[in-house]
């Protein structure tokens, strides 16, 4: 990198390259190629910079100007004006969305003000296909320095007093793992790296792996020099295409540099890893139905004790960790157990990486510090409600995490405080709702998902999550009646403390949790027959008021089904027993006569 003096960073994350970012670096390459720039100038494709709802990101360093939803077409002006010129080119600037002012440092954007980036520190800098490009951010430097100056045990000691808990969800101390696989007595250990990421919506890992997959990468061969484990598997889905490529290549140049294989820099430790395909399904990022997945079985949990680090892949040793969590590792020991322990809550140490989707203004994927609120991660990195509506909830912890309200907004977020407010890290998708949200069609959504994902080795889980969603779809048909509260609430927790895995353990969250925060909307469901936010159909009648009807015979026109009855310049009706309740009459009435109930 050291002989350019610019370097353009054009993102080539999955949201970026679906916008077309490929064809912007090959434009911004010939344009530089052009203007005789190409030797002044380096094009890099890096990872995803999080800031995706305002993708395709440019970024150019040193000035470290960010270039928001640059378009292919966009490289002339760019290479003319910004890298030619040297002035910025301030339409392609981010603007805020108060101010309306034009900022190009990404510090100065709330996006990234509060972040701290620790797991994610590659992405968005460095080329994810070039390992020189890891090793000049001190990549391997962990992995050479724990082979040539630590023994296992004091390298774990450094991994458990770093304070470092599991980013997969459970949040289990990764040092104490570590130290548990160590100690079995085996001929084979293994070490996995589970890269399932099932939770709608989340895009943590396959971020991590697409734009630093060498992090994880070292991270498992350290963690395999300190169990003594010579054999390493990343389970991946196999809809993560771009990530496996890229790991495909990361693996290959480890390989090449030696810092993969038969005696790795020089010392007696011989480790390597291979990819492993997973076909999709959410159960199978739970550890146990990982590891039988990978030994070729069914994807089903099993009961835990023995825990994989006693008996896992081929019943023998094997650590489990998360992406992210070893993402964090090669810093840990750069940078030290007692920096990376010093940022965070007392007991939970770090950064999380969050995908923030929903009703929000800045979607994308956020590393933030533990111990930060959800108000400043709503309000000020996601910048807030869209179209300025009301903030209703946020669902922490995936589809079996809870919907946290108002009350929690200023709660700091970590792994107990998430559990304390009924909801849970998970492993770090964050959907915001609003006033447009029906809290009972929300928790249905979920449900169905876990229905659908549940594999049905245990009867709790098989069964009642299914009697859950069809009360729940009961309710939001109007069939509600007073006694399906207790029945949810009891058969919620029944399902909780009975099932076999944290999938059924934890499916009754959405249930439960909205049922403690918006027990109204319930009762309006169930009492009214009335959705209070307007999205349950069965409960919406579309009605035309006579007073302001003038019979213009637009909405007649638009009733794909023919509901609507009427002639010119006469009051116009609509039959209820036809009507589907599209809302194409509502949207096309100028008079404001078409109402719904
Ligand atoms: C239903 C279910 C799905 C899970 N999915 C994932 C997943 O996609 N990725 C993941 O790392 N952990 C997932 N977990 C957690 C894993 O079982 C395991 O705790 C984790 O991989 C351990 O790594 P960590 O200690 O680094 O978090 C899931 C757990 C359950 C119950
Ligand atoms: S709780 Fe659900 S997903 Fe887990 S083992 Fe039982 S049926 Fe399968
Ligand atoms: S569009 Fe409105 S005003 Fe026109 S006929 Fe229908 S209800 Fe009446
Ligand atoms: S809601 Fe749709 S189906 Fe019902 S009357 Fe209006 S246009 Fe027709
Ligand atoms: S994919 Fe480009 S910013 Fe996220």
């Amino acid at each position: 990198m050291a002989e350019y003096k610019m370097h353009v960073l054009v993102c080539g994350g999955k949201g970026c390259n679906a916008s077309s970012s490929d064809s912007l670096a090959e434009n911004l390459k010939a344009e530089l190629s052009k203007q005789g720039m190409d030797k002044i100038a380096q094009v890099v494709k890096t990872g995803c910079f999080g800031f995706c709802e305002k993708g395709p990101i440019v970024k150019i360093v040193p000035e470290n100007i960010v270039y928001t939803q640059v378009k292919p077409e966009d490289a002339e002006e760019l290479v003319e004006e910004h890298i030619i010129r040297g002035k910025k080119v301030e339409r392609l600037l981010f603007e805020d969305p108060e101010t309306k002012e034009k900022i190009g440092d990404a510090k100065s954007m709330n996006f990234y003000k509060k972040q701290i980036r620790i797991a994610l520190r590659n992405c968005g800098i460095i080329d994810p296909e070039n390992i020189d490009e890891y090793i000049a951010r001190d990549g391997y430097e962990a992995l050479a320095g724990v082979l040539n100056t630590l023994s296992p045990d004091e390298a774990i000691e450094i991994v458990k007093s770093s304070g470092l808990r599991g980013r997969g969800g459970g949040g289990f101390p990764t040092g104490l793992k570590w130290e548990l696989t160590k100690k079995e007595k085996s001929d084979v250990k293994y070490v996995v790296c589970n890269a399932d990421e099932g939770d709608p919506g989340a895009f943590m890992d396959r971020s991590i792996l697409e734009g630093d997959p060498h992090s994880v990468i070292e991270a498992m061969a350290i963690n395999g020099y300190c169990t003594d484990a010579a054999y390493g598997i990343i389970y991946i889905r196999a809809e993560y295409p771009l990530a496996i490529e890229r790991l495909k290549i990361a693996l290959q140049q480890a390989r090449e540099y030696g810092l993969l294989g038969n005696n790795i820099l020089g010392n007696e430790f011989d480790f390597d890893i291979e990819l492993r395909y997973g076909a999709g399904a959410f159960v199978c990022g739970e550890e146990t139905a990982l590891i039988h997945s990978i030994e070729g079985g069914r994807g089903e949990p099993s009961m835990k004790p023995p825990f994989p680090s006693v008996e896992g892949y081929l019943k023998k040793p094997t650590n489990v960790n998360n992406v992210e969590t070893y993402a964090n590792i090669p810093v840990i020991f750069n940078k030290g157990a007692e920096w990376f322990s010093s940022i965070g809550t007392e007991k939970s140490k770090g950064t999380k990486v969050f995908a923030l989707a929903g009703k929000i203004n800045n979607v994308g994927l956020i590393e933030v510090p533990m111990g930060i609120t959800l108000r400043e991660i709503i309000f000020e990195i996601g910048g807030g409600i869209r179209g300025d509506k009301k903030f209703k909830a946020v669902q922490t912890g995936g589809p079996s995490g809870g919907c946290l309200v108002e009350k929690n907004l200023d709660t700091p977020i970590d792994y107990d405080n998430l559990i304390a407010a009924g909801s849970m890290m998970g492993s770090g998708g964050m959907i915001v709702m609003d006033e447009d949200d029906c809290m009972v069609d929300v928790a249905k959504f979920f449900l169905e998902f876990t229905v659908e994902e549940s594999c049905g080795k245990c009867a709790p889980c098989r069964i009642g999550n299914k009697r859950l969603h069809e009360i729940l779809d009961k309710i939001t048909k109007g069939n509600g009646v007073k006694e399906d509260i207790d029945q949810l609430i009891n058969l919620g927790n029944v399902i909780k403390d009975t099932s076999l895995c944290g999938l059924g353990q934890s499916s009754p969250n959405p249930v439960l949790s909205t049922l403690k925060n918006f027990m109204n909307e319930y009762e309006a469901h169930i009492v009214d027959k009335k959705c209070p936010a307007g999205v349950c159909k069965a409960l919406m009648k579309y009605e035309i008021v006579e007073e302001n009807c003038v019979g213009c015979t637009a909405c007649a026109r638009a009733c794909p089904v023919g509901a609507i009855t009427g002639e010119r310049k006469e009051i116009h009706a609509i039959d209820q027993s036809l009507c589907i309740k599209c809302g194409a009459c509502l949207d096309r009435c100028k008079f404001n006569a078409v109402i719904v109930n």
